[in-house]
């Protein structure tokens, strides 16, 4: 049997996430695919899964459409597909507890959105330990660029943290004022209203700014995507590096230009179609 589970981009509410603030989250195209046989490489997640669910010696490899190195969420998605594979008819909510369990037990931190999207696919708004709510939006106009640098999420919550640690009032005034664009960016996607969708990237990736998480390449994507008539940019994900996001324009110069513009900029331009089903059975 194949399984797989879609990889993830983050859209607003990042490491607000961590602390009981929503965000918004949507599965991408590219896909974790896992089969019967053995692995190589990092096997933590999948032995965790096997340990869980499985029987001792059952083996399990691991294969994807994407980079390891984009930051889209293969540790979750490889523990989501393994689960699934040895347990086809467990409910989603069933996956995704034991799912975020795991990736807790080994990476120690984490809001867990990144399991919900593996798990369910389509577009969320997320609240740790309470809210998975699926939005019905419209084609999302995005495009992601990849800045070259591999960032590290742990370093970088931790980060935040102590950031919070040395001025709790700063930091929390800034996770309600991301909360609060993360309900209206949930209400204007719905409506499809993509000017102020990106408008609240914008803010978004200010406040992203101030908690010290966003780097020199990726304001310098974000700029130029921004030059060449985006709607919107913002990092996505933890920051330091990684993947930033913008939503272009319409018209048939909105995207090319836009992605021309990141790749002028030195970036990586990584063609996903947002909104993709969550972890299935392939054959
Ligand atoms: O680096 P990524 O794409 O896994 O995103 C991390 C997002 C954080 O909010 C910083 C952490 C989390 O688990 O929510």
């Amino acid at each position: 049997m194949t399984t797989s589970a879609p990889g993830k981009v983050m859209l607003y509410g990042e490491h607000a996430v961590v602390y009981g603030y929503p965000c918004i989250v949507t599965a991408i195209s590219e896909r974790l695919f896992v089969s019967e046989g053995t692995a190589v490489g990092d096997t933590r997640f999948i032995d965790a899964a096997v340990a869980a669910w499985g029987k001792p010696g059952q083996k399990f490899s691991a294969r994807s459409s994407f980079s390891g190195k984009y930051g889209f969420g293969s540790s979750s998605a490889v523990t989501v597909a393994t689960l699934k594979a040895l347990r086809p008819h467990a409910t989603n909510r069933e996956l995704f507890d034991m799912a975020y369990k795991i990736v807790l037990d080994i990476q120690k931190v984490g809001s867990g959105f990144d399991v919900a999207a593996a798990v369910y696919g389509g577009t969320l708004y997320y609240i740790k330990n309470k809210t998975i709510e699926p939005l019905v939006i419209k084609d999302m106009p995005l495009v992601v660029g990849y800045t070259g640098i591999k960032a590290d999420t742990v370093s970088l919550i931790n980060n935040v943290a102590q950031k919070k640690k040395e001025n709790p009032e700063k930091v929390e005034r800034i996770f309600e004022a991301i909360a609060k664009l993360v309900d209206e960016a949930k209400t204007k996607m719905i409506e499809g209203d993509w000017e102020r969708v990106g408008k609240l990237m914008d803010f978004n990736q200010e406040y992203l700014r101030d908690l010290g998480v966003s780097s020199e390449k990726l304001e310098s994507l974000i700029s130029a995507a921004k030059s060449a008539g985006a709607y919107g940019a913002k990092l996505s994900g933890a920051g330091g590096g990684d993947c930033m996001i913008a939503l272009h324009p319409n018209g048939v110069q909105g995207k090319p230009l836009v992605e021309k513009a990141i790749k002028e900029a030195g970036g990586e331009v990584i063609n996903v179609t947002t909104n993709a089903e969550g972890v299935r059975v392939e054959s």
